[in-house]
Parts: structure tokens; C-alpha cells; sequence
């Protein structure tokens, strides 16, 4: 029988999350652990992904590849070191190959007004997870981080040797983790990480049964939409910060690319912290690195409800109000280094974006408590 690698996969329940689950699956190769303490997701994320790989699965399946669709889960806080430990221990040294760390905090506004909340769940949970994996023998990480950390770029598109100035509390969360794993893996080359700076992930897998479910009123642009189209959120007008901006329509200007491009960047990085990568140079003073994950092409607010305006077939109302604090013009990715590198790609345009968007979002109006 084939071995899967023991893939840890933090807020494996979340958005991100559950699609990076569904992409590691289909590759048949992993055996997924999911860590989550359910602060912003649901944990029927986590069925859903394993019906949809065996749903997926060929007649000719091995007992591997239906191994490969089932998700060992664990409701365990990351904050709570002793409970980090507890996973570890049932797969003892060695016995995870690696771990994808995607949970986090991650509304900046809210990071603003309960900092400490943030450096803690994000900061301190990341410290205690390498610690652990420490203690258990297990050095392969990628890190999920985002454009954020850039701040107020000079330079557009962004190119990861951009100089990291993070402006809100969130922000400055993602540099911290990111020189932590600089650190450490300058103090020990058996340490291979990865951090992956997402730029704007949308839309949803295809089949409508996994998608963005945030818990109270949608913090993003994109979902927030689709909620208004569906009544969901009963707001007759939406609000657009400021029509000022340096960019073509005056509105602020982002880099969007579908959630399954991004979640397949996910086994990209993973698989380039195997031994027999070509990623990273045996004589580099250190295995970490980090790559933009985006399409590279910027797009307006206005395009935005454009795009889901055709997709949903609502007359959305808006109202320009004044910028908001913290936001910055244009945030677009140069992805060339992710592309060159690790063979990333992300082809699914705006149309497809809002198509699979709306479709996971008509099925489960009110996301996955109730159809
Ligand atoms: N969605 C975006 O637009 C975006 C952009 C850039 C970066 N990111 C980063 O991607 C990651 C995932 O984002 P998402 O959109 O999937 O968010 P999400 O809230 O849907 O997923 C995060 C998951 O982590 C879990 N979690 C949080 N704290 C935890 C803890 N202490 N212990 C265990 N589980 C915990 C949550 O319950 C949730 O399931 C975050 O690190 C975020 O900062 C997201």
C-alpha cells in the first residue's frame, strides 16, 4: 500500500482552509489532520470536503486513495500549547511530515481595537506550534501570510523584495511570524519553510458544496456581495470608501484570484519542501522563503460590482463615502517569482470568481447551518 504523509493542516475548517484540504486530497498523496477551534468556521466544512473527494474518487480507488479522502480532525486551540502537543503525540516523532499553518485572526479593523487578542492567536499560537514541532521532528511549514505585511507599497505590482512595513496590528502579526520562521530557519537548516503571501482569494469550489461561511457580517468585499444578493445581509446600499484614489475609477484597486488557484499553491509549496526540491539551494544560509500568491492584475471595487452584478443579476445600490482608515490604493501582486519557482499559476478570471461564488452561495443561503 502506497504511504500518505501526515499533513497537518491549521483552521482546516476555515475558507482557505477547507479548499486547501479538498486540493491536498486530490492529490492522493497526504493524509490530512485537521486543527481547528471552530472561533470562525463550521466543522461540517470538514465533512463536506471528505464527500467531495470521495464523491471524486475513480472506480479502480485504492485503500490509499480512500484513506487520502478522510480527515482525521482535531478541535484543538493553538493558543493552548498542551493541546497542540496532544496531536502531535498520537502520531509521535517523525510521524508528521508536515504542517500548513492557515489559522489566524484576520480582520485588521478588529485587530486595531483588541491588539493583544491578535499578537496572541496569531503570534504566540505560531510560536507554540513550532515549538511543538520541534519537539516532535517535524520541520516542513508553510505559512499562510498576506499582502498586508507590504503596507503602502512603493512599488506596483508588488515584488516580494518589497520592504515589509505592515500598518494595522494583523499586519504586523504576519511580519512577526514570518521573521520567526526567518530566524529559525537560519539557526537550524533543518528547517524548511515557506510563507505564502495571499493577495484576495474569492469564489468557492466549483460544486457549490464548500465555500466562504464567515460568522457574523462579511468583512470582504466579494462575500458581502453575494450575502446582499441572497438577502442575507439586509443592507439596501453598499459602501464604498473613497473614489479619490490614485487608480483608474478612483476607487481602491486589489489583486483577486479564485480560491482553488490559491489553494493549489498550497501542494506547490508543500512539495517544494521535499529533500529532492529544487527550491531551495543547498548553500543558502537558510531554507525559508516566501512567494506572493496572485494573478497580477489589479481590479477596481467598482469592477467588483460590475462583475456581480452580472453574476447575481442584482441591481446593487452604492454610495461613495470617505476613504476608510488603513486602506491603501492599490495592492497588486507580482507573482513571477511563485510562477518561475514553484510552477504556480492561477488562470480562473473574475467571471468564474463570482460564478462559483454565487452558486456556493444560492445553494447554502445562510452558509453551512442551513441550506
Ligand atoms: N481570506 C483572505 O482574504 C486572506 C487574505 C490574506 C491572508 N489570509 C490568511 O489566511 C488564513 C485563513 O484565512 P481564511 O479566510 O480562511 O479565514 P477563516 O477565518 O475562514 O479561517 C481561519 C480558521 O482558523 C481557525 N482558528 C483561528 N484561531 C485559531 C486557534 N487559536 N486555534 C485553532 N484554530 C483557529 C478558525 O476557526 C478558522 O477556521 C489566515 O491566516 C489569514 O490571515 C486570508
Amino acid at each position: 500500500m502506497t504511504t500518505l504523509k501526515n499533513v497537518i493542516v491549521t483552521g482546516g475548517a476555515g475558507y482557505i482552509g477547507s479548499h486547501v484540504i479538498y486540493v491536498l486530497q486530490k492529490t492522493r498523496r497526504y493524509k490530512v489532520i485537521s486543527i481547528d477551534n471552530h472561533h470562525n468556521s463550521h466543522p461540517a466544512a470538514l465533512d463536506r470536503v471528505s464527500k467531495l473527494s470521495q464523491s471524486e474518487l475513480p472506480d479502480d480507488a485504492t485503500d490509499a486513495d480512500r484513506e487520502s479522502t478522510k480527515i482525521e480532525s482535531y478541535k484543538c486551540d493553538l493558543t493552548q500549547p498542551e493541546q497542540i502537543k496532544a496531536v502531535f503525540e498520537k502520531y509521535g516523532k517523525g510521524g508528521i511530515w508536515g504542517v500548513i499553518h492557515i489559522a489566524a485572526y484576520k480582520a485588521v479593523g478588529e485587530s486595531t481595537q483588541i491588539p493583544l487578542t491578535y499578537y496572541a492567536n496569531n503570534v504566540s499560537a505560531t510560536v507554540f506550534l513550532l515549538q511543538v514541532m520541534a519537539d516532535y521532528e517535524c520541520h516542513r511549514f508553510v505559512y499562510s501570510s498576506s499582502a498586508t505585511v507590504y503596507g503602502t507599497p512603493p512599488v506596483i505590482p508588488i515584488p516580494e523584495s518589497t520592504k515589509l512595513q505592515a500598518d494595522s496590528p494583523y499586519g504586523k502579526t504576519k511580519v512577526m511570524c514570518e521573521t520567526i520562521l526567518d530566524d529559525l530557519c537560519h539557526s537550524d537548516k533543518s528547517w524548511r519553510a515557506i510563507s505564502l503571501r495571499y493577495f484576495n482569494p474569492a469564489g468557492a469550489h466549483p460544486s457549490g458544496q464548500i465555500g466562504e461561511d464567515p460568522r457574523g457580517r462579511p468583512g470582504n468585499l466579494l462575500p458581502l456581495l453575494a450575502q446582499m444578493a441572497v438577502g442575507r445581509v439586509k443592507d439596501a446600499t453598499l459602501k464604498v470608501f473613497g473614489n479619490d484614489y490614485p487608480t483608474p475609477d478612483g476607487t481602491c484597486v486589489r489583486d483577486y484570484l479564485h480560491i482553488m488557484d490559491l489553494a493549489s499553491g498550497h501542494v506547490l509549496a508543500l512539495d517544494a519542501l521535499a529533500p529532492e526540491s529544487k527550491v531551495f539551494d543547498a548553500n543558502a544560509d537558510a531554507f525559508f522563503k516566501a512567494y506572493n500568491l496572485g494573478k497580477g492584475k489589479g481590479l477596481s471595487v467598482l469592477q467588483i460590482v460590475d462583475a456581480m452584478r452580472k453574476a447575481t443579476g442584482f441591481d446593487y445600490k452604492y454610495e461613495i463615502i470617505g476613504r476608510r482608515r488603513g486602506d491603501v490604493p492599490d495592492l497588486t501582486a507580482d507573482p513571477t517569482l511563485a510562477e518561475k519557482e514553484l510552477g504556480f499559476k492561477a488562470p480562473a478570471n473574475l467571471e468564474t470568481m463570482c460564478r462559483d461564488l454565487w452558486n456556493w452561495q444560492t445553494k447554502n443561503r445562510l452558509g453551512y447551518d442551513t441550506q
